[in-house]
Parts: C-alpha cells; structure tokens; sequence
C-alpha cells in the first residue's frame, strides 16, 4: 500500500468533529509521531498495526539533519508502507521553515508537509504558506493532491529544533479565533496548527489548555485542527480536545523518553558480553510499540485502518 495524504486518513476524523449532532466520544483524532531511526519508524507502524489505527510518522529538521538526507527517509517510509499494507501511514515533515526544502520533501514524496511560519508577521505566514499549498498539490509525485499542507497559526512555548519561543511569548501568541478563516482561506491549507497552551518538550507543571479557544477555532474553520506538544499534556485533557473536534495530535518527546529507557535497561539487564544491537534496540522498538498501541487507544483511532483505507481503495 502507498503512503497516503494526511488529508485523506483525517477525512473521516474531519468530518465527525464538524458535525454537531456526532456523539464526542466517536470522535478521534489521528497521533503523529517523531522518529530518528528505523528501528523508532517500524516500532510506531508496529503499534499502530497492533491497534488497526492509521499513524502519522514525523519528522523534526533535527532528525532530518542526523539521518541527512529526505529521499533516504522517503524511500524508507514508503517500503515500510508496502511492508505493513494494512496500516494507513503518512508520512510528515514537521516544523519546516525552508521553502526549498519543503518543495524537495514533496517532489521526493513525503504525503504532508509542515511550513511553520508562525514567528513571522499574519501577512508573511499567509504568503509562505500559500505558496507551499500551492506547490504541494500540484507537484507531487503522487499528481494532483497528493501531499498535503498542515501550517501554524500562533505560537509554541519552548524547544523545536531552530525555532525557540519563550514561554513569555508564546503567552502572548495563542491562536487568535478572527484571524483564522483568512488566513485558511487564503492559504489553501489542509489542516492548522492551533497554540491553546500546550508547549513543546517537558513541562514544568500540567499545561493549561484553552478550551474555550479551540471552541471558538473550531467553529470557525473547516480544516481539521492540530494539537502539537502532546508529551506531558493529561489523558484526561487529550480526550477533551478530541472530543472537541481535535483531529491531529503531536508526540515527540515522550516517546524519545520511553525508546531510552527501554535502551537503558537492555543495557543495564544483559550481560556485558553482549554485543548484538538488536538485543539491545529491541526492546525501545518494542517500548515504542506498547505505546503508540495506546496513544491509538487513548485518542480513539483505534479500529479505524479498514474504514480509512476502503474509503481510498
Ligand atoms: O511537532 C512536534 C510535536 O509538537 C512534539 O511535541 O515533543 O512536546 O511531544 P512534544
Ligand atoms: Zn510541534
């Protein structure tokens, strides 16, 4: 099975948040997860498989520059795709601010592209966005809407690769509900990233999420919303927002915790004369695995691959 557009496996999740009379608790919203290695790549479609839930692997500029190069990652993705035909897999450059490099992604065949130029004036975030819209859905290789544009409104407290925001002025950026359906309108984008209070990394205490914002945002555009930030932030809060109409929701951080520890403790556990790296990477592949299987769970995707891909297929 190709790699399918972000657009196409968050169709459904779309269409149950606008609806008013759909149940909240049928609602889901789809995870997107960071990667840096193969092993890390297999063990997010292996818990997505485990849970028939559609998965998004994501890439930071910071993995992008320690694997070196998008056409490797591409090429990867998209064996790893026919290897799991099951699973609805899209494949996602996060966070990029290079024009050049985001039209490189789409021509080598990444299904969605982030241009995150939210630190940049209204008008300047609508015309870099625009033009990667624009160029999105006419060249990739996949033809006519064949990768999709997710792009931000707002701004992220904290650490993500190049772009760093303090918590002082992300204070200052949440998503402003009246600048939103300009600025989709005049993009062409296919989903927004929403700031309601959620930051990148650790937090140092709970976040507070503004759900009266994300109500007022969901009311006022059609695209599906993204929730970046998602390590640290409580189940409890994860399914509000998907009950809310959330439809895309970002981990990072987290799960490089979760692959270390599992790394850690082979190490820690096995005998010193231990040399085979599958013994010792194994276990994070796995770690990773268990918790996708329930990130799938906790956003309610789970049960969902058969639905999304005979829609495509
Ligand atoms: O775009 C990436 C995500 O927003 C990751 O955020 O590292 O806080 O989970 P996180
Ligand atoms: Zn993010």
């Amino acid at each position: 099975m190709p790699l399918v557009t972000m657009k196409q496996v968050m169709a459904d999740s779309l269409k149950r948040a606008l609806d008013p009379k759909e149940d909240p608790k049928e609602r889901y919203a789809v995870g997107a997860f960071n990667f840096s290695t193969i092993p890390e790549m297999v063990g997010i479609v292996e818990g997505a498989r485990s849970k028939s839930s559609p998965v998004i692997l994501m890439l930071s500029l910071g993995a992008l520059k320690y694997i070196g190069s998008l056409e490797l990652v591409a090429d990867t993705a998209k064996g790893i795709a026919r290897q799991y035909p099951e699973v609805p897999i899209v494949l996602h450059l996060d966070h990029a601010t290079d024009l050049e490099m985001i039209k490189h992604a789409v021509v080598v065949g990444f299904t969605n592209v982030m241009i995150d130029a939210s630190q940049e004036p209204y008008e300047v975030n609508i015309e870099k966005s625009k033009e990667i819209a624009d160029f999105a859905h006419k060249h990739s290789p996949r033809g006519l809407d064949g990768c999709s544009v997710e792009a931000e409104l707002g701004m992220l407290a904290g650490h993500e690769d190049n772009i760093v925001v303090s918590e002082e002025d992300a204070g200052k950026a949440y998503t402003d509900p009246k600048l939103v359906p300009r600025f989709v309108d005049e993009t062409g984008i296919d989903a927004l990233a929403v700031a309601i209070g959620t930051a990148h990394g650790f937090y140092k205490a709970a976040p507070k999420i503004r759900f009266d914002l994300l109500k007022e945002i969901r009311e006022v555009t059609g695209v599906p919303l993204v929730l970046h930030g998602g390590t640290g932030v409580p189940e409890e809060d994860f399914k509000k927002c998907v009950e809310m109409g959330m439809s895309k929701i970002n981990v990072g951080t987290g799960l490089k915790m979760v692959y270390t520890d599992a790394v850690r403790e082979a190490i820690r556990t096995l005998p010193e004369t231990e040399y085979d790296p599958r013994k010792i990477v194994g276990p994070g592949r796995k770690a990773i695995a268990d918790e996708i299987a329930q990130k799938s769970v906790l956003f309610n995707c789970a049960g969902k691959s058969e639905a999304i891909l005979k829609s495509l297929y």
